[in-house]
């Protein structure tokens, strides 16, 4: 209902789902390869290893045994190969006083141009990544405690603007509680990665989603409430147009000189410059 609500798809696209390998994405493929069977649409998987020990090394297989069950190509890569650090890497030096931002403000940034990077070569026409609810009442909620309005108004879960250089993305579970998309995988005895991140506690947003679980527990559809607020919110105001140009080292579409992920990298190398 969601994708169709909101266009998502179309009928001849190449779809890259991004598979972590948690019980989300895992949902997220076999519901997306289960609707689009009637449909002209592939699927393809995407994958990013994140470099976190006892956490990403678990996913890999995982994700290629899905694949294989369901006749699927995988892209891959990692963000040491892309970037020159893993996450572990990014925690030490947050850990070591080196960096203020914590590893998910990395993880983040460095996956999302990732995803666009393998979509490119998957030749994918749309990228559909398993953010629920919770991760959009969440988003929102972190934009508004740090007075983000410009990044307010850029969350959509629609199909977002087509750009060259960027693979438009969409979020088929926008509008379902994590907890269905779990019971899902659960139901269907779907192989996942159960192993919780070791970083997660560090962020802003770990602190929201507990607070939220608790919230929608004693007051139930909070959840969708913060939602339908942010869609009118955004009816109300002007969007302002971004003027978008090639980031200087990779290309990726950016108001900057640099991309925010070659932002962070650069701030990582200088790090280890000044190391002893
Ligand atoms: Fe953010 Fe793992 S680095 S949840």
């Amino acid at each position: 209902k969601t994708i169709r609500k909101y266009d998502m798809l179309k009928y001849n696209d190449v779809i890259a789902v991004a598979v972590s390998g948690g019980k989300d994405s895992v949902a997220l493929l076999y519901v997306l390869d289960k609707i689009e069977r009637s449909f002209q649409t592939e699927l393809v998987i995407i994958h990013v290893d994140e470099g976190i020990s006892n956490y990403s090394e678990y996913s890999t297989p995982i994700i290629y045994r899905h694949a294989r069950e369901l006749g699927l190509r995988v892209y891959m890569t990692s963000f040491k190969e892309m970037f020159g650090y893993t996450i572990d890497d990014v925690a030490r030096s947050y850990f070591e006083g080196r960096i203020d931002l914590e590893p998910c403000s990395f993880c983040g940034e460095w996956r999302r141009w990732c995803l666009n990077y393998l979509a490119l070569k998957a030749n994918a026409t749309v990228i559909t990544t398993a953010h629920t609810l919770d991760d959009f009442a969440q988003t929102i909620l972190i934009n508004v405690m740090r007075n983000s309005i410009a990044q307010l108004f850029r969350i959509s879960i629609g199909r977002s603007e087509e750009m060259e250089g960027f693979v438009p993305r969409v979020y088929p579970f926008a509008e379902l509680y994590e907890k269905e998309t779990a019971l899902y995988t659960h139901l269907r005895d779907l192989e996942h990665n159960d192993a919780p991140c070791p970083y997660a506690e560090l962020s802003m947003r770990w602190d929201l989603r507990m607070f939220l679980y608790e919230q929608e527990e004693k007051h139930p559809g909070i959840l969708y409430n913060i939602l339908r607020f942010h869609q009118n919110f955004i009816g109300y105001g002007k969007r302002e147009p971004i003027k978008l140009r090639r980031c200087d080292i990779c290309g990726y579409p950016t108001p900057h000189k640099i991309c925010r992920a070659h932002q962070l990298k650069e701030m990582l190398d200088e790090t280890t410059r000044t190391v002893p």
